[in-house]
């Protein structure tokens, strides 16, 4: 071994890291998880803007906890404002405050989040999902400091870091023309990239033992532990939703399993690998015919799934009033607990009436998570939002 490399061997070995990983809660022994969080050791302290990039599931926020968590900030507020859930309409008085009579219905002063977070950091999760017009406003915010509350006319200065965060490409939103440039070279001071679980898949043991330990401590459960076997098959798996999913995962088998040992026939049944063909490594070995023949299959079997998708979405959305009964006349789960009751309802009429049921039907589906079904419907927050208030699917009835 090298000098440099036992160096570094000790250094991810000392109590100091030992602490600082505790400290940010962040899992992980990979080379990826080791730079991530030395880097967040390196940015931390200062007050430059910190852009988080990463698929769902992956951590940004924790990483965005972490970013105040180890600054000079750390006992001054963190606010996290959610930009793709709050409705256009109130967003920009949301952000920046408003003045008493500023507009309907604006009985008092009020201050936005910027003021609130004031000496702290603003943690924007969902950053690409801010309308233009407001990006205007934030990229003053950003280099001045300086905003008016909505309505008002002196202007407020605040003391905030800002960390942002999204799953979107920023650079396709930029060149698409709906993320301003000059607001995402600001935010993009430094950028770190929330690596997927698949480019880490030595984490995934250490943590799935730390999922259970901590699920099974927290709810007195007495839980035989996993294979060798269902080890393997977790580190084969793609996990598109990534920590997150592992998570769930873990935490599932272990209660519908009643805590038995977990071998990787059972973690079979959990895990969708049928599913995950599409990220197949291509073996560029296999002689030409063999390797179109494989490569046709995995197109069937994507066809194939894209159709079962497509018939799950038909019955949810198109209940028994269409008359394709695929379930053999007995109405889905999902209806059967469908709080309006509504399955026999007259057939919906146009496009728009055929939206609003489906919109419902996944939000039934999605147990009323509108982030869950605005993915499901391929659909961004904002937009579910919106329509949500347009077809009046007020909370109790999604
Ligand atoms: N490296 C990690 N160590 C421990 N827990 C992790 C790690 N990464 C993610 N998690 C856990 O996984 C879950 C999802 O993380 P988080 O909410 O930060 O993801 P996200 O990237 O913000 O996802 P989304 O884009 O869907 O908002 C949380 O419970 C978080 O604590
Ligand atoms: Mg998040």
């Amino acid at each position: 071994m090298g000098d440099t490399s036992k160096l570094l061997m000790d250094h991810y070995e000392s109590e100091h890291w030992r602490e600082v990983q505790q400290d940010v809660g962040i899992l992980g022994n990979s080379e990826k998880i080791r730079q991530l969080i030395e880097t967040i050791e390196q940015v931390a302290p200062t007050d430059i803007s910190v852009l988080i990039s990463g698929e769902s599931g992956t951590g940004k926020e924790l990483i965005a906890r972490a970013v105040h968590k180890r600054s000079r900030r750390r006992d001054q507020p963190l606010i996290t404002v959610n930009c793709g859930a709050i409705p256009d309409g109130i967003l920009e008085s949301e952000l920046f405050g408003h003045e008493k009579g500023s507009f309907t219905g604006a009985a008092g002063q009020r201050k936005g989040y910027f003021e609130l977070a004031h000496k702290g950091s603003i943690f924007l999760d969902e950053i690409g999902e801010l309308p233009l017009s407001i990006q205007v406003k934030l990229l003053r915010v950003l280099e001045e400091r300086e905003f008016m509350r909505v309505g008002g006319t002196t202007l407020q200065s605040v003391d905030i870091r800002f960390i942002a965060a999204t799953n979107r490409n920023l650079e396709e939103d930029v060149h698409k023309g709906h993320f301003r440039q000059d607001l995402y070279y600001r935010l993009n001071a430094i950028h770190i990239k929330a690596p997927s679980l698949r480019e880490r898949r030595e984490d995934i043991v250490v943590l799935a033992k730390k999922f259970a330990a901590d699920f099974c401590r927290n709810n007195l459960i007495e839980f035989q532990g996993f294979t060798d076997g269902a080890f393997h098959l977790m580190e084969e798996y793609s996990w598109p939703g990534n920590v997150r999913e592992l998570r769930n995962l873990v935490e599932k088998v272990i209660v519908l399993e009643r805590g038995q040992r977990i071998d990787d026939r059972i973690l079979s049944k959990y895990i969708n690998t049928f599913d995950d063909h599409r990220n197949l490594p291509v073996p560029l070995d296999k002689p030409k015919d063999e390797l179109e023949r494989e490569l046709l299959l995995r197109v069937l079997l994507e066809i194939k799934s894209e159709i079962a998708q497509l018939r799950e979405l038909v019955m949810m959305g198109v209940p028994q009033r269409y008359s394709l009964k695929p379930w053999g006349g007995e109405a889905p789960n999902q209806y059967a607990h469908a709080p309006d009751g509504q399955a026999n309802a007259a057939t919906p009429e146009s496009v728009s009436e055929m939206e609003k049921e489906m919109i419902k039907a996944t939000l039934i589906k999605t147990g009323g998570n509108k982030r869950k079904a605005a993915k499901v419907l391929g659909l961004s927050e904002r937009t579910l939002y919106r329509k949500i208030n347009k077809y009046g699917l007020r909370d109790n009835e999604s």
